[in-house]
């Protein structure tokens, strides 16, 4: 496994595999990884001939009281999950390598990015856009992999590729979660215990917001009424940041619960701030 500090090295690295004729995968992380971002490797693993990891907290999509300063960086244990699930190079830049001058450009998708996590977070899609659009352009990879655990990203990812013709296939991968159903995140670890017990109740409100939509398709209101209460009772220490069922396409709010619908929060607890998804579709119920 090639480890590239550089944005050369990198694509030297890459060159080299598509003149081999082997297919390009890229999985864009901040690190910190879990098994959420190692099953993203091994998806990219079984499908493409070389698979490239990206490494970098950007700091462009953190607000400017956010976790930026305090995001885990194990850059060590990364690189050893990487190499164990067969990455073949990782991609580890510093910031002055992403951003060598004021950069006055920036990938704006629009309306999309004004619901759900950019509501509150006006900076972040902005931000990530960017940085990934960045990556495509470095790495030029055929397939990029993405979690369904943030489905609003992964839906404006591929909506810029498509709008700007980037040549990549996004491929959304489902949400890994811890044995109590709590969706891991790099973020988990600002937990405190109690809140770490408290936080299964998002996972728990969405698996009643499922319920309810597959057994009776109530008005979306009232299934987020009950979204709502369900983590104001089992999670006291939660503030909720949004409770809200989109269309899963266009990510637009819906009235009625006629799947597919998106039922997707977000609650804050102390400093950190977690996200849930559950995509309520038309087949069978899951378990
Ligand atoms: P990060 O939060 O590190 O996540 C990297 C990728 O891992 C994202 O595609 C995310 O959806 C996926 N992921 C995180 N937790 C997951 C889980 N529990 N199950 C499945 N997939 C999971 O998302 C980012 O970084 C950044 O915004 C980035 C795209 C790298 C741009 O900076």
């Amino acid at each position: 496994m090639k480890v590239a500090k550089t944005i050369k090295e990198a694509q030297s690295a890459v060159a080299e595999a598509r003149r081999a004729g082997r297919t390009i995968g890229l999985v864009p992380t901040m690190g910190a990884m879990h098994q959420g971002h190692f099953s993203l490797i091994e998806r990219a693993r079984g499908e493409c001939g070389f698979v490239a990891v990206s490494i970098f907290v950007n700091p462009t999509q953190f607000g400017p009281n956010e976790d930026l300063g305090a995001y885990p960086r194990p850059v060590e244990a990364d690189l050893a999950g990487c190499e164990a699930r067969g990455a073949d190079l990782v991609f580890v830049p510093s910031v002055e390598e992403m951003y060598p001058r004021e950069s006055v450009t920036t990938v704006a998708v629009k309306r999309l990015t004004d619901t759900l996590c950019g509501r509150t977070r006006p900076w972040h899609f902005p931000g990530a856009c960017t940085v990934v659009a960045k990556l495509f352009n470095i790495v030029l990879p055929d397939k990029a992999y993405f979690g369904a655990k943030d489905f609003q990203q992964a839906v404006i990812v591929k909506r810029m590729a498509g709008d700007l013709d980037f040549p990549v296939e996004v491929v959304v991968c489902p949400t890994v979660r811890e044995a109590d159903g709590l969706a891991m995140s790099s973020r988990n670890a600002y937990l405190t215990p109690q809140e770490r017990k408290q936080a299964t109740a998002l996972s728990g409100a969405l698996r009643l917001a499922e319920r309810m939509i597959r057994q009776k398709r109530p008005p979306a209101k009232q299934v987020i009424e009950a979204v709502r209460r369900h983590i104001a009772a089992d999670a006291p220490d939660g503030a909720i940041d949004y409770v809200q069922i989109v269309d899963p396409y266009e990510l637009r709010d819906v009235e009625k619960t006629d799947p597919p619908v998106l039922v997707a929060l977000a609650v804050k607890f102390g400093k950190a701030r977690l996200i849930d998804n559950a995509l309520v579709d038309s087949g069978p119920a899951r378990s």
